[in-house]
Formats: structure tokens, sequence, C-alpha cells
């Protein structure tokens, strides 16, 4: 059986009776009422899936009736219902916003349909609102963290350049949070209620992406049984995250050239433009410029793309943010109870230079959790490879013995020997065949303790 609450407003007795039993007996719980203004004060305090009201009625109207839902609850659809003789106001009203229009004469079969129509649209613009809000809310989770001077400058620039509509190109090495960023913009703008939409332009073959971007008309290539949408279209009213924009070929970048000059797209195989209304953020971990230079990337997008440009620094560079991010990983992966890092650990983290950015040391942490149980982690803990970075022995038969003195011989080996044995220092003194105190003593005045 169907479900859904319907309200029918008609000032003929009749019509409400007809209307009410038909939809009754599909299972619908129905209400009538013969008067516009009546059905409105219901409407305060209490809420419909469905209004259907007649278009002609004394009192109140149904286009008045049809603005005084849209006020209660846009999301409620209206359905006119109308007589061959106002067939033009029914038209009207569906221009102002009504879901159908039906004429009295419609058959039974007709008006059901219609009415399914209307509450499947409902459930699913109720279902759209519900998953935008729980984006939001994994999004809120899932905050840019930094304290660094570096990240402050990127943090005053996007509260500054978020709120207006202009372009964005974010530059960043990979890993450096271009998409959540990106992301932040979004949620930061007037368009934080609407789609936020994102694609790699690399990640595609170019018939793909274009169909992918632009959307396609029935025929115009085989494959293309249907119309179909565009990511453009799509994300109408949000933001458009076109990440590696770098990678997109000549072909597309006019077209991508086209939507910032014109605001409009034409599909695949199509011939009238559509108009969008997106705000695009772009992003690339590529140098741009050099490929204008080398002519793969046309200069006239690099400059409509590049209107606000925002560098994501490297980790490497600001490495007073390593501590905080390193706590804001382990609270979010920690469901029970907190985990923490002795010094050591975190000074370990510290020096390593991140080549993959926020994302590796997120994967790092993670692994840290994963493979100890205990609460605090310590250095051995810390991956071998991130523990003895800098600290790799240069291997004694590449080097011309001749020139090394024997004190860089000696922390060569003492580096060599320590990285085998993972860095236990009793062990790592009984094959040196010294005791463990003058081992302390030479890790010391080599700068090696750990
Ligand atoms: N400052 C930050 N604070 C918290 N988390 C971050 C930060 N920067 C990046 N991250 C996290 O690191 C991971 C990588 O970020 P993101 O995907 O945005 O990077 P990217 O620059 O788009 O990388 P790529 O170029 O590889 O696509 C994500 O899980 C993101 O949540
Ligand atoms: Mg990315």
């Amino acid at each position: 059986m169907a479900s859904g609450k319907i309200m029918i407003i008609d000032d003929e007795e009749s019509m409400c009776q007809f209307l009410s039993i038909m939809l009754r007996k599909e299972g619908f719980d129905v209400q009538t009422y013969t008067s516009g203004r009546v059905a409105l004060e219901k409407l305060q305090a209490d809420s419909f899936d469905l209004v259907i009201t007649d278009i002609h009625m004394p009192e109140m109207d149904g286009l008045e009736v049809l603005s005084g839902v849209k006020e209660s609850d846009p999301t409620t659809p209206v359905v006119i219902l109308t007589a061959y003789a106002s067939l033009e106001t029914a038209i009207e009203a569906v221009n102002r916003g009504a879901f159908h229009y039906l004429t009295k004469q419609a058959k039974n079969e007709e008006i059901k349909m219609v009415v399914k129509k209307a509450l499947e649209h409902r459930r699913l613009r109720k279902e759209n609102r519900f998953l935008k809000k729980q984006l939001r809310i994994q999004h809120e989770t899932k905050k840019m963290i930094g304290k660094s001077p570096m990240m402050n400058e990127v943090f005053d620039l996007v509260a500054r350049a978020a709120p207006t509509d202009s372009t964005m190109l974010i530059h960043g090495e990979s890993g450096t949070g271009k998409e959540l960023i990106a992301k932040e913009i979004h949620y930061a703008s007037k368009r934080a209620d609407g789609p936020f939409v994102s694609i790699n332009c690399g990640a595609l073959p170019e018939t793909l992406l274009e169909s992918e971007l632009f959307g396609h008309v029935r025929g115009s290539f085989t494959g293309a049984v249907k119309d179909k949408e565009g990511l453009f279209a799509v994300a109408c009213g949000g933001t458009f995250f076109l990440d590696e924009v770098g990678d997109c070929s000549p072909a597309i970048q006019v077209k991508l050239l086209r939507v910032l000059q014109e605001r409009e797209i034409i599909p695949v195989g199509g011939t009238r433009p559509i108009d969008v209304d997106v705000r695009v953020v772009a992003a690339t971990n590529a140098d741009l410029e050099l490929g204008i230079e080398e002519g793969r990337f046309r200069a006239d997008l690099y400059y409509r793309l590049n209107v606000i440009p925002l560098t994501l620094p490297p980790l490497r560079n600001r490495k007073d943010d390593i501590p905080l991010l390193v706590d804001h990983f382990l609270k979010s992966l920690s469901a029970n109870g907190e985990r923490k890092l002795t010094p050591d650990a975190l000074e370990l983290l510290t020096q390593y230079d991140w080549p993959g950015n926020v994302r590796e040391l997120e994967n790092i942490v993670e692994r840290m959790v994963i493979l100890n149980e205990k609460d605090v982690l310590e250095g051995d803990d810390v991956p071998p490879r991130i523990r003895n970075f800098g600290n790799e022995p240069v291997t004694v038969e590449d080097q011309d013995l001749g020139s090394m003195s024997l004190q860089d011989l000696e922390k060569q080996h003492l580096i060599r020997i320590l990285n085998d044995v993972g860095w236990q220092k009793r062990k790592a003194s009984s094959i040196l065949g010294i005791n463990t105190s003058t081992l302390y003593r030479k890790l010391q005045r080599y700068g090696l303790e750990q």
C-alpha cells in the first residue's frame, strides 16, 4: 500500500469526496478542505506530503494557495486542479512552482500517476536534503587543521575569498589538502546549501570526461542511448571542483574556457547552450605556467582560473603543524580512550620530510594505531623508514675511503649497525664489542641520540 499525507482543497464538496475516496483506496491519508484559507491555517501546524488544489475558488484562489504552501514549506509539491477553461492559469501555476496540473476530466489512472510522481519527488527532495546535511556534518568533523603562519595565511585568504563567487585555483603538492580546502571554500560560501561536485580531470579518457562534464544528447555517439545531464548541470547552485585541471586535453580546455567566459555549456551532440550557475574551484599539483610555455595549457584558461590563486605549502615547510595534526588524527582514530605519542616518537615524525604530505602523515598515524594496542606509542613504534630518515648510512664501499676521517667512518658504522638492529642499544653494543655506556657516549658525540 502507498503511504503519504495528502491535502485536497476544492470549494466543490463533490470533487473533494471523489478524490478522497479514490486516494484513500490507494492507501493514502487524505484530508479535504473547501476553503483555501482554512487549509493554509492547518498547514501552519501540520505538514502534508502533497497538496492538491482547485484553481477557481471564491475566497482564495489556487495561485494564492500555491504561494501560501510554498511559504510554509517549499518542499511540499502542489498539484493544480483545473477545468479546461482555466488551463492558462494552470500553466502559470506550474511556472510559479506547482509540481503539475490535472484537468478535472482526467482519468483516475492519470490522477493516481501524478500523485505518485509528486510524492516520489517529495521523497527524493527530502532524502537529498538529509544527505546534504549528513555531508555537511561529515565535513565539519574533517576540518583543515593548522596553526603555522603559512596555514594561517591560507585560512585568512579562504575567509576573504570564499564568500565571493570568484574562480579559484589551488596549487599544492599531492596530499597537501587541496580537496579538503576546496570543500571548506564551498561550505564557507553562499553556495553552502548547494551541491559540491568534484571530478578528477586526469582520471578519465577525453571523450568520457567531456560527456561527464557537459552531458550529452541521445544518439550523439554509440552508447548514448539517453540524454545525460553533465556534472556542470548537476553542480548548479553549488561549487564545482576540477581536480588536476592541468591534465585536461586542449579540446576540453576550450570548453572549460567557454564555461568560465559565457557561463554556459553545450552538451556533446547538442546545439543549444544551457546556462550554468556554478562556482569553479580548480586544483593542480603541476606547474601550469610551465604547461603554458610548453604549449600544453591554454594561457587564456589559466588566467580565467587563476582569479584567486591559493597555494598549500608542503608539510616539510610547516613542521610546527605536525604535532597538531598528529593529535587530530589520533583523536579521530581512537574511538575509546585517548592514544598518545611519546615526545621521542613525535620528534621522529617531525624530523621526517613527508613527501606525501598530510595524507602520508595520516596514513602513518593510522598504521601505528592499528598495529599497536598500547595507549602510548613510542619511538620504536614509528615505522623504520621514518625512524631512520636522515640517518641512512652511506655505504663504505661507495665512498672514497681515503677521504674519510676515522670519526666519519665510525659514525657511519654506528648508524649502520643501529639500523640493522632497529636501534636497540644493547644489541648494537654487543655487536660492536663495546659496553652500552661507551655506545651512549659515542651517540651523544655524533648527535645520534634517539
Ligand atoms: N590541514 C589538514 N588538516 C587535516 N587533514 C588534512 C589536512 N590536509 C590534508 N588533510 C587530509 O589529508 C588527506 C589528503 O587531503 P586531500 O585529498 O585534500 O589532498 P590533495 O591535495 O587533494 O591530494 P592529491 O593531490 O593527492 O589529490 C585527506 O584525508 C585530508 O582529510
Ligand atoms: Mg586531491
